[in-house]
């Protein structure tokens, strides 16, 4: 059975920098607040009018489908991970589709938020041992700027997040120990409400939040109403110390989990990329599992936490800064909104 290597990998982040001393233009925060709790210093935002999630998916995908030495129309299969997409549908798989001209291939969409481009990577892989496709594409983009609540109310949440994209190309290798070894994906919905973003959806938790209107409302209101607005229903909301909490306990087990699953020790790993939620979060992990500095990867502190695209920003950094060489042991850990987590070991 064919394994699947990731041939190439991209990203892109937008030009424009946004510090934390300019997030205090706007809420009641501080530089040494942010860097304190989190790790990050400075953030991207997206062009407001010309960059959108798929935008800065094709770009990122570019960059990988040019380093794995095919073109565009190689491609058979788009994966694309995301929680911001251009539009509530179609989804941007297809949108990459038009955009680089690709054959009338297919094109999945995962909604799975900061741990999507982790299940995304291992649907692709499915796809590869099966022997169904030879090229497959797969994305994580966010813009995340355009949804925040740029106010001290939502501070908490808005200071966290950046935009950007990371994407990589999978193919079959015959090679052994080589490629994907192993995913490990998991949920508990328990908590769904306590990092999300109600709306535009069609749930009937409105009277949770005490819309008074609700009973009352015509069908159209439902979806969209003043009270929405007032309440802040129209941005993502986070209980940060409970997500924290959960997040500390689940990384380090569905990393054991990958390892213990294949035999290996964590001083076998070369490389950790965890997905960039927090610094705080990153360095518990690192001491809970004994790593040193060196088989754990970090750039939290320029991009912030991207979400769908943190895992493939990092580790084509990691690859790009030669941290990442041929038969190393990597690991690719995400946990986020659900709650999903997952984990993905393979030797490079
Ligand atoms: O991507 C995956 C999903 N997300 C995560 O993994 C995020 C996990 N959680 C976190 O990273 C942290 O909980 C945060 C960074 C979001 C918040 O840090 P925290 O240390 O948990 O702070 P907190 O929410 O417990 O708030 C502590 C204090 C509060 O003030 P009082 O009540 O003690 O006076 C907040 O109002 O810090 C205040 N605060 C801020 N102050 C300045 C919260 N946000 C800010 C802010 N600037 N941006």
């Amino acid at each position: 059975m064919p394994r699947s290597i990731i041939a190439g990998v991209g990203m892109y982040v937008p030009e424009n920098i946004f510090t934390n001393e300019d997030m205090t233009k706007y809420m009641d925060t501080s530089d040494a607040w942010i860097q304190e709790r989190t790790g990050i210093k400075e953030r991207r935002f997206a062009d407001r009018t010309k960059e959108t999630t798929t935008t800065m998916g094709v770009e990122a995908a570019k960059m990988a489908i040019d380093r794995a030495g095919i073109t565009p129309q190689d491609i058979d299969f788009i994966i694309f991970a995301t929680l911001s997409p251009d539009y509530y549908f179609p989804g941007c798989g297809v949108l990459v589709q038009r955009a680089m001209k690709m054959k009338e291939v297919g094109a999945l969409d995962v909604r799975n938020q900061c741990s999507g481009f982790v299940y995304a990577l291992s649907v692709g892989d499915q796809f590869i041992r099966s022997g169904t496709y030879k090229n497959i594409l797969v994305i994580g983009s966010e813009k995340h700027s355009f949804v925040l609540d740029f106010n001290t109310r939502s501070r908490n949440i808005s200071v966290i997040f950046g935009d950007g994209a990371g994407a990589v190309v999978l193919q079959p290798t015959e090679e052994e120990n080589r490629g994907i070894i192993s995913s490990h994906l998991h949920s508990d919905g328990t908590e769904a409400e306590i990092l999300a973003l109600y709306n535009p959806g069609s749930h009937a938790n409105y009277w949770k939040e005490g819309l008074a209107d609700y009973e009352d409302a015509e069908l159209g209101e439902l979806y969209e109403n003043q009270a929405m607005v007032d309440k802040l229903q129209n941005f993502p909301i986070m209980d940060g110390p409970a997500v924290f909490k959960k997040a500390a306990v689940k990384f380090p087990e569905v990393i054991m989990e990958a390892l213990n699953k294949n035999g290996y020790k964590t001083s076998d790993l070369s490389l950790l990329i965890p997905h960039q939620a927090n610094m705080r979060i990153s360095q518990f992990v690192q001491q809970k599992l004994h790593l040193r500095d060196d088989q754990v990867f970090n750039n939290i502190q320029k991009y912030g936490n991207t979400t769908a695209a943190s895992v493939p920003l990092a580790l084509c950094e990691a690859w790009q800064e030669g941290r990442i060489k041929e038969g190393d042991l990597i690991c690719l850990a995400a946990f986020g909104s659900g709650f999903t987590w997952a984990s993905t070991l393979l030797k490079w």
